[in-house]
C-alpha cells in the first residue's frame, strides 16, 4: 500500500509538477488534500504544457484517478473552466472524484478576500484573491457550504442565509460595499449541482479501499511548508495545512498508511506575497535568479521574491513533515555562478541560531549566516546520473543534503520532463 506525500519544503512553487512527472504512469490515484485554486502546477506532457490550479496533476494520465479530497476548497466556476480547457484539448476528465465534504468557495468568499486585503493596506497578506482564507474561515466558524449541500436546496438556502447575515453587516457597515443577496448566491450554486454530481463520491472510502488493494496513492500538496497555517510564517501564510499531517486530515487516510513523505526543495529560495524571508536578495543576483529561473507565479503572474538556499528552512521542513526524501529542483538555474552562498544558520540579536526560531519577532530579525560553495559553469541539463554532474555541482548537492537532514533522492536539472536525475526510486 504505497501512499506517498509530495509537498513543498519552502514557500511553494518548488516545481512539484516535475516530481509528479517522474512518478508518471506508476500512480493509480493523485489526491489534492488542501488549498484550492490558489495553487499552480505546470505539467508538461509530450509537447503540451498544462497549467493546473485546482485539479490534481493526475488528471492528465489516462490510467490515474484524480481526487479532490475533503480538505480542499472548490470554486465550481474555476473547476468547470479548467475541465473545459482540458476537454477542448482532448483530455478525458471523467475519472475525477470530488469529496462531498469539500467546501465551496462562494462568490461572497472571493469578495471578502479582496475587500479585506484592500482594507489591510500595507499590512496586507498578499493573498491570491481567490477567496481561500474566507472559505476556510467559514469552515472553521461552521458556516461553510459543502459540495453535498448543493443536493438539498432547503439546507443550502438556510446555510447561505446564515453565512451572509454577518457578512452583509460587515460589507455594508465596515467595507462600504453593497449587501449580497442570498437568493442570487443560492441560484448560482444550484446551477453547478447537475454537472458536479457524477464526480461527487465518498473519497475516504475510495482511497482507503485503494490502499487495501495495494494501489499507489500520491498525495499532492499545494503551496509549501512555510505557508502552512500552523507551521508557517504566520500570519503570512495560506489558510490550510500543506504539511504532511494535512494529507491525512484532508483525505481521511490515517498516518499509519503513509509510506514516504517527499519534500520538494528548490536549489535556491523563492516566495510570493508578503512576509519574512531571511535570504531574500535585492541585487543583481536576485534579479538573475528570477530571470533564469522564470520565477513568475503560474496563478497570479506576480514576480516571485528570490534568494539563496536556506538550510535552516530545509531542516525545519524535514522535522515538521517527517520527510523521508527530498527532490531537489532547478539545480541548472545556478549554473554560471562562480560562488554560491548557502544560508547555514541565522544571526539573531548578535547570537548564532541553528534552527528556525519559534518566535515571529526573532524570525523577522534573522540575518542569514552564509557559507560559500564553489559554483560550476558546465551545462548540466543533459546529466542522467549523479556522476554526470560536475564535481562542484555534486558537492553543492551533497552539502545541501547534509545540512537539510534527509536524502536527496532526485534532482531536477532542466525544465523538460525527462531532465531529472533519479538517485533513489520513490516506489
Ligand atoms: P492565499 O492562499 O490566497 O490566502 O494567500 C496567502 C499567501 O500564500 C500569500 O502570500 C500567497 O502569495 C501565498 N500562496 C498561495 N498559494 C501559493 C502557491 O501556490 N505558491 C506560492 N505562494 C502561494
Amino acid at each position: 500500500m504505497p501512499a506517498l506525500v509530495l509537498l513543498g519544503a519552502q514557500w511553494g512553487d518548488e516545481g512539484k509538477g516535475k516530481a509528479t512527472d517522474l512518478l508518471g504512469g506508476s500512480v493509480d490515484y493523485v489526491v489534492r488534500y488542501q488549498g484550492g485554486n490558489n495553487a499552480g502546477h505546470t505539467v508538461v506532457v509530450g509537447d503540451q504544457k498544462y497549467a493546473l490550479h485546482l485539479l490534481p496533476s493526475g488528471i492528465l494520465s489516462p490510467d490515474c484517478t484524480p481526487v479532490i479530497g475533503n480538505g480542499v476548497v472548490v470554486d465550481p466556476s474555476v473547476l468547470f473552466s479548467e475541465l473545459n480547457g482540458l476537454n477542448e484539448r482532448g483530455v478525458d476528465t471523467s475519472k475525477l472524484l470530488i469529496s462531498g465534504n469539500a467546501h465551496i468557495i462562494t462568490p461572497y468568499n472571493v469578495t471578502v478576500d479582496k475587500v479585506t486585503e484592500r482594507f489591510l493596506g500595507k499590512r496586507k497578506i498578499g493573498t491570491t484573491g481567490r477567496g481561500i482564507g474566507p472559505t476556510y474561515a467559514d469552515k472553521i466558524n461552521r458556516v461553510g457550504i459543502r459540495i453535498q449541500d448543493l443536493y438539498d436546496e432547503s439546507i443550502l438556502t438556510q446555510k447561505v442565509e446564515a453565512a451572509l447575515d454577518g457578512k452583509n453587516q460587515l460589507l455594508t457597515k465596515v467595507f462600504n460595499r453593497r449587501a449580497i443577496e442570498a437568493g442570487q448566491v443560492v441560484e448560482e450554486l444550484l446551477s453547478y449541482a447537475d454537472r458536479l454530481k457524477p464526480y461527487v463520491a465518498d473519497t475516504v472510502l475510495v482511497l482507503n479501499q485503494a490502499l487495501e488493494d495495494d494501489k499507489v496513492v500520491l498525495f499532492e500538496g499545494g503551496q509549501g511548508t512555510l505557508l502552512d497555517i500552523d507551521h508557517g510564517t504566520y500570519p503570512f501564510v495560506t489558510s490550510s495545512n500543506p504539511t504532511a499531517g494535512g494529507a491525512c486530515t484532508g483525505s481521511g487516510v490515517g498516518p499509519t498508511k503513509i509510506s514516504r513523505v517527499i519534500g520538494i526543495l528548490k536549489a535556491y529560495t523563492t516566495r510570493v506575497g508578503s512576509g519574512p524571508f531571511p535570504t531574500e536578495l535585492f541585487d543583481e543576483d536576485g534579479e538573475a535568479l528570477r530571470r533564469i529561473g522564470g520565477e513568475r507565479g503560474v496563478t497570479t503572474g506576480r514576480d516571485r521574491r528570490c534568494g539563496w538556499f536556506d538550510a535552516v528552512i530545509a531542516r525545519y521542513a524535514t522535522r515538521v513533515n517527517g520527510l523521508t526524501d527530498f527532490f531537489l529542483t532547478k539545480l541548472d538555474v545556478l549554473t554560471g555562478w562562480e560562488q554560491i552562498p548557502v544560508c547555514v544558520a541565522y544571526e539573531i540579536d548578535g547570537k548564532r541560531v541553528e534552527e528556525l526560531p519559534y518566535s515571529q519577532t526573532d524570525f523577522h530579525h534573522a540575518k542569514p549566516i552564509y557559507e560559500t560553495l564553489p559554483g560550476w559553469s558546465e551545462d548540466i541539463t543533459k546529466a542522467k546520473s549523479f556522476a554526470d554532474l560536475p564535481k562542484n555541482a555534486q558537492n553543492y548537492v551533497k552539502a545541501l543534503e547534509e545540512m537539510s537532514g534527509a536524502p536527496i533522492s532526485a534532482i531536477g536539472v532542466g525544465p523538460g520532463r525527462d531532465e531529472t536525475i533519479e538517485i533513489n526510486s520513490f516506489l
